[in-house]
């Protein structure tokens, strides 16, 4: 049974309200562990579509599924207690129209008991955005480099550092909060035009490679751990090297079981 009335500390006007006066922390979590570990230290949880590449070792986003992300889904919401939870809407779920993107959209709510979803596009989501949130979907848009649409673009680069795609980054965040979504995501924009949004819009903007000037930052939690072990994009601070501390643990527990020192006496059922 799904627990759809636990208590949110973080509610999205709560989050609204931070803007220009608190800075928003956010993190990425996929599973019930990292998101009883996240949830006291954060204002939002995304359950991102990187889980595709983080933990499936998928070459881009493009391959996750609905059924994926609610189930990573529904796995966070009902363990992160305080922090406001956002899901992620896959690829091919929301762009075809608005209404396949409620059906979508409402399903992840139901099912997982977060707090509201994600979606990547500017200007020609805007009416998709404004028929989700009439209808009580709360949206966090999504604009710049959008992984999504990698394809389009040839790779993960820098967006924003021509003036005609600048112009056209600020009038998709344009777009999308007068669309009624609550807070927008801009990933890997040029400093000059990450400013300029988060002082143009009235809701929280929050960077990935988007500069301290946005209202709040997010990264995925796996990058600052150290966890992951490819490329490491220029927007990533490692806070530490988790990989290392599990090689080393897995690497004793090996030896361990090899010269029987594992297990001992006191894991075992013996009896009395
Ligand atoms: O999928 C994801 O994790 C994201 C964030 C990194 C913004 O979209």
């Amino acid at each position: 049974m799904l627990n759809h009335t636990a208590p949110v500390a973080k509610t999205i006007p709560i989050l609204k309200s931070q803007k220009g006066k608190e800075k928003i922390v956010c993190l990425t979590a996929y599973s019930a562990q990292f998101a009883k570990l996240l949830n006291p230290h954060v204002d939002l949880i995304l359950v991102g579509d990187s889980v595709g590449m983080v933990l499936y070792g998928m070459p881009s986003t493009l391959g996750v599924s609905l059924d994926m992300m609610i189930a990573h889904g529904r796995a966070v919401a009902q363990h992160a207690q305080q922090a406001c939870v956002i899901v992620d809407m896959p690829f091919g779920s929301y762009q075809e129209s608005p209404e396949i993107a409620y059906r979508n959209a409402a399903r992840i709510m139901r099912e997982t008991g977060c707090n509201g979803v994600k979606l990547e596009g500017g200007e020609f989501l805007a009416e998709t955005v404004s028929f989700l949130t009439d209808r009580g979907i709360p949206i966090m848009g999504h604009v710049g480099l959008l992984p999504q649409s990698v394809n389009n673009v040839g790779g993960f680069r820098v967006r924003g550092k021509t003036p005609v795609e600048a112009a056209q980054i600020l009038k998709d965040a344009k777009s999308i909060e007068q669309a009624g979504a609550f807070s927008i995501v801009i990933e890997a924009v040029y400093e000059p035009v990450a400013k300029e949004i988060t002082a143009g819009v009235s809701i929280p903007t929050i960077g990935i490679g988007a500069s301290s000037s946005c209202d709040g930052q997010i990264l995925v939690t796996e990058d600052i751990l150290g966890l992951t072990s490819d490329y490491v994009p220029r927007f990533v601070k490692r806070y530490g090297s988790v990989d290392n501390t599990i090689s080393d643990i897995v690497e004793t527990y090996a030896k361990e079981v090899r010269t029987e020192q594992f297990p001992e006496s006191s894991h075992c059922y013996i009896k009395s």
